[in-house]
């Protein structure tokens, strides 16, 4: 065990079973009490190291039961206590973390604590993506056994600390030790019961096309829960939720964060018991699972990150932006620039050959954009989505030829050259399917739904994977790739494998995203120098286990100014700039026909990756010189952009309005965005309050006569009123009017 003074964020005291995390601002704390009971006593802002079982407040309750012999103890309950590993069928009645079914068929799981140790470094998850330590910071990590009497069923709880993060993390390992084999039916990531706030939950909720929206509930006696069972983390729900204080906002009040570092099923819950605390759990979905244990077989969860902060969503965010950037996100661009990157999809959709390609990428190259992305349709017999996945060689009569000449040619321009994929799925027309049919997941006896006409390869299957593998390193062997969009189209159904034993058809939904997180790592180790962008269709796999992966994911199918508006902000409460793909699309918009300006569009896409989704051969010149001066405002501000501090100014599902702002590390450079989706008239003065400035220090502010401080800019704020165009007809530019954007750069004087 590491010496004393080299563990600063675990303390333990009471004979070893008194347990306090300690990060820079906040605490977390448990208690393994006389009957081996681990309690929860505290998750909120910092505090000292006291046993706080004191809070707990025990009464005789009628109806909850007692597991101690007649007399002793009638206020003893485990359906009362705050727990932090809720048993089943042992007298807990709220919902429980872990289902076991045993050989003789009863169904019980009553863990208690047995013993700990610490270790300095992070923990890691087999197969599974978690938060890694880097050189500038390394976690602590908190192992907690526990052992279930009747059994010999072992239970190891992973507690990690990164202090300057205020991040907490959570995973549990669940080993057969017995003789017999056992049916693992749920197993979340964590539970923890919060024992006297009110809280209300904030989730994100979307649809294709719409992801991540944010809204809230309070959390009462009926549960609140969100999942999904789609195979994918989905574009309905995110898996990350907050408990917030009631009324909490963007600066104030106290928030607790979860997020799942997983890509597939989950759930999410938050409930109040009979004595109002808090139950408060997430992890895989239990729908669709059950994990046969034989003897010596064990079941890892994903892992949770938990945050805590005391004021408000902004400082919530900004700790997830910084942990993701830090220890979920790898590889080589992991700080780097991202490169602004022209898709050819909205431009050409299936319908493109060699020339047009070359056409758009050579014009994009005068534009100032870095790399060409092809899309869908370069391989296979893939003319339009009824065809072609699974068959990952290049289609040279389309292409006139192979990718290394083609990539040769874009190279040539002086521009990267990326590539699309969907390597989890197939087509029924394809080579791969005509070999191999029994490799989609499909249920015998049963009609087998497609989505978008394709059906989905059996991951958990080692050699689907290792055959998908050989075709795309071949491709990516052969022909010089900085880039790839991995996508994901559908949602899964009839889920069964071919392979596996009647016994472990509960294990497949979980052992597909293994073999996803396992493809991409033998892409990720072969092909460092490769970027990933992770997609489905659009943003339904925007969640940290891909992230770990694929730094960047395409946020969303709907590229209209307007819906991305609210979009990014949205997934900016968890998800940091750097991850958001994010393209100026042509107009009108493919998705809602909307007319927005080219500045708009822009001023939108900037807080993001930063790219291009249309045909650049198909604008004005007016529309080019406006593109060239895009990227190089890009190229000159994306670090701040991308790597800067984060901050929501206005929500643009609030009202007609929206701001957001970065600023730099030192607090001398600043940009802060403003949207106005309809223009109004007369409508009096308004100011936007900045946030994270030097309050001493003097900013410079573009587009504007005056330099103001920024404490005068934090509180008084920067002035945005203005008259309506048709007030101001002299000055009307044709930019005016509904859809506007404005940017506003602050760059600190030397005084
Ligand atoms: C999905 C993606 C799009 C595009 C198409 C191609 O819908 O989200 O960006 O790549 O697939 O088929």
């Amino acid at each position: 065990m590491p010496q004393e003074e080299e563990i600063m964020a675990i303390k333990v005291s009471e004979n070893g079973r008194l347990f306090t995390l300690q990060t820079k601002d906040s605490s977390y704390q448990m208690f393994a009490d006389d009957k081996n009971v681990l309690l929860h006593l505290y998750y909120g802002e910092k505090i000292g190291e006291e046993n706080l079982s004191g809070l707990i407040f025990c009464t005789d309750m009628g109806f909850a039961g007692n597991p101690e012999e007649a007399g002793p103890n009638r206020k003893y309950s485990l359906d009362t206590l705050p727990q932090e590993i809720p048993g089943s069928g042992v007298g807990d009645f709220r919902d429980d973390m872990i289902e076991i079914r045993h050989a003789d068929g009863s169904f019980a799981a009553d863990f208690r604590f047995d013993s700990y140790e610490i270790l300095d470094h992070s923990y890691a998850i087999p197969g599974m993506p978690a938060l890694y330590d880097t050189e500038e910071e390394k976690g602590e990590t908190l192992v907690i056994t526990m052992t279930e009497k009747a059994s010999d069923i072992v239970l190891k709880l992973f507690y990690g600390v990164f202090e300057n993060e205020n991040v907490i993390t959570r995973a549990a390992r669940l080993e057969n030790h017995g003789e017999t084999a056992i049916e693992l039916e749920k197993m979340l990531s964590f539970s923890m019961d919060l024992m006297y706030e009110n809280y209300e939950m904030i989730y994100f909720s979307g649809r294709h096309a719409m992801e991540r929206t944010a809204e809230r509930i309070p959390v009462q006696h009926a549960k609140v829960e969100i999942g999904s069972t789609r195979g994918t983390s989905s574009h309905h729900y995110n898996p990350a939720v907050i408990l917030c204080e009631e009324g909490a906002g963007e600066t104030h009040g106290s928030c607790i964060g979860a997020c799942l570092v997983y890509s597939g099923n989950f759930v999410a819950a938050a409930q109040k018991d009979q004595k109002n605390q808090t139950r408060f759990q997430m992890g895989i979905h239990p729908t669709n699972f059950c994990f046969h244990l034989e003897k010596g077989e064990a079941f890892d969860t994903p892992q949770a990150i938990l945050s805590y902060s005391g004021t408000g969503l902004t400082k919530l965010s900004q700790q997830y932006h910084e942990i993701i950037r830090e220890h979920i996100c790898r590889g080589a661009y992991k700080h780097a620039k991202r490169p602004i990157l022209i898709n050819n999809w909205e431009a050409t959709y299936f319908d493109f050959n060699e020339e047009k390609i070359l056409k758009i990428a050579e014009q994009a190259q005068k534009l100032g954009i870095e790399m060409l992305v092809l899309d869908d349709g370069w391989f296979g017999k893939r003319e339009d989505d009824n065809s072609g996945l699974g068959d990952w060689f290049v289609n040279e009569k389309k292409m006139n030829g192979s990718m290394a000449q083609l990539a040769e040619k874009i190279h040539k321009m002086g521009m990267k050259f990326g590539l699309w994929f969907e390597p989890e799925m197939v087509n029924k027309d394809s080579n791969l399917y005509r070999e191999h049919p029994d490799w989609i997941l499909s249920t015998p006896g049963r009609h087998i739904s497609h989505g978008r006409n394709q059906y989905i390869l059996d991951f958990s299957r080692a050699e689907v994977v290792d055959a998908i593998y050989g075709q795309m390193e071949k491709i990516l062997e052969d022909a010089p790739i900085s880039y790839i969009k991995w996508d994901m189209n559908r949602c899964m159904s009839e889920v069964y494998s071919h392979t596996a034993s009647a016994a472990d058809q509960g294990k497949v939904m979980h052992q597909y995203i293994l073999g996803v997180y396992r493809l991409y790592e033998k892409l990720t180790g072969r092909f460092p120098e490769i970027l990933f962008e992770s997609c489905a269709s659009g943003g339904s796999r925007f969640d940290p286990g891909l992230l770990y992966y694929a730094p960047q994911a395409w946020t969303s199918d709907d590229t209209d100014a307007v819906e991305r508006c609210k979009i990014q902000y949205g997934t900016s409460l968890v998800y940091p700039v750097s991850s958001m793909g994010s393209h100026v699309s042509a107009v009108p918009n493919h998705q809602v026909l909307r007319n927005t300006s080219l500045k708009m569009r822009a001023d939108v896409a900037y807080f993001g990756t930063f790219g291009y989704e249309l045909n650049p051969n198909s604008l004005t010149e007016a529309e080019r010189e406006a593109i060239k001066k895009q990227t190089a405002f890009m190229k000159e501000h994306r670090s701040l952009i991308q790597y800067g501090t984060f901050y929501r100014l206005q929500s643009p599902f609030a009202g007609n309005e929206m701001a957001w702002m970065v600023v730099s590390e030192d607090k001398k450079e600043a940009i802060v965005g403003w949207y106005r989706f309809l223009e109004p008239i007369n409508i009096g003065y308004r100011s936007v309050r900045l946030q994270g400035l030097d309050p001493k220090l003097p900013y410079q502010i573009s587009n504007m006569e005056m330099a103001l401080y920024g404490d005068e800019l934090m509180q008084a704020g920067l002035i945005v009123s203005d008259v309506a165009s048709g007030q101001n007809p002299e000055q009307y530019n044709g930019e005016n009017g509904d859809f506007q954007s404005r940017l506003y750069l602050l760059k600190a004087k030397e005084e």
